[in-house]
């Protein structure tokens, strides 16, 4: 299944370079404020449910551009363009991401950085890797010197004083904080411990599905922002190595409100 979920993801970032050079010329549309998609998105979204259904007619698919196709209990939990607004701009941090859950758990992971080509998976219980190198969260023991990914509100903005205050407090505590634009990419760098820690709010299933399994399988913690384990469902997420992840808990939970859901 990893197998096919590779190839799926190879499919997709053909696409996603072929079109990158030509972005100018894309018909792109809003779904909501802010919530730009091309037809870059839907193409590649189509590439990966092709491979998909061409191995496994019964699994169940929950796309980003094509909702829910029903099935059997694996499903399919893809992002085919994840970092939307960096590509449509040319700016070259994207990346494709597939996960596969059998009952709701987590199995399988993939994120591919076509341009760089960094093809990220996980099994559960088989370790993460970048390629054919395993791969490890960073062993950093808190948030001295630590380096720190987020993601900034910019479509709901209604959670935005609280995701300030959380900012403010990580901010006088490490050495610097990064929005590179993309959490799927973002929850690869933090398993290859590229980032020591990172928290969005807002994120939808698809961004970090993958993402959680391959920080998990590397050794990291992936929590809600609350500390418990409905982030998949909440998309309010903060991830890390142990220390890292405790101590960024630490200073972002103070500032929940009961708009921001466990
Ligand atoms: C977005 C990116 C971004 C994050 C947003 C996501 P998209 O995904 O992951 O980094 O801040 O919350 O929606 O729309 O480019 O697939
Ligand atoms: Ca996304
Ligand atoms: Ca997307």
């Amino acid at each position: 299944m990893i197998n096919i979920a590779v190839r799926a993801a190879r499919n997709a970032g053909n696409i996603l370079l072929r079109y990158f050079e030509h972005t100018d010329s894309l018909t792109v549309t809003e779904k909501s404020k802010n919530d730009f998609v091309s037809e870059v998105d839907k193409a590649a979204e189509q590439a990966i449910i092709e491979v998909l259904r061409k191995a496994y007619p019964d699994h169940s698919i929950l796309g980003e551009e094509t909702g829910s196709h029903s099935g059997n209990d694996y499903q399919w939990v893809i992002d085919p363009l994840d970092g939307t607004t960096n590509y449509l701009h040319g700016n070259p941090q994207f990346c494709i991401s597939i996960a596969l859950k059998f009952q709701g758990q987590l199995e399988h992971g993939v994120i591919y950085d076509p341009l760089r080509e960094e093809m990220f998976s996980a099994t559960r219980g088989s370790g993460a890797f970048l390629n054919d190198r395993r791969i490890r969260v960073s062993s950093r023991k808190g948030l001295e010197g630590a380096l720190i990914g987020t993601g900034f509100p910019y479509r709901d903005l209604s959670n935005m004083d609280a995701y300030l205050e959380m900012f403010k407090d990580v901010t006088r505590e490490v050495a610097g904080i990064r929005r590179p634009g993309s959490a799927a990419l973002d929850f690869a760098y933090v398993a290859a411990g590229r980032l020591d820690g990172f928290w969005e709010l807002g994120l939808s299933e698809w961004d970090f599905a993958a993402g959680a399994l391959l920080v998990r399988e590397a050794g990291g913690t992936v929590t809600d922002i609350g500390g418990g384990d409905r982030h998949l469902e909440s998309g309010n997420v903060i991830t890390g190595g142990l220390k890292t992840h405790a101590a960024l808990l630490n200073l972002i939970k103070p500032h929940l409100t009961k708009n921001i859901s466990c």
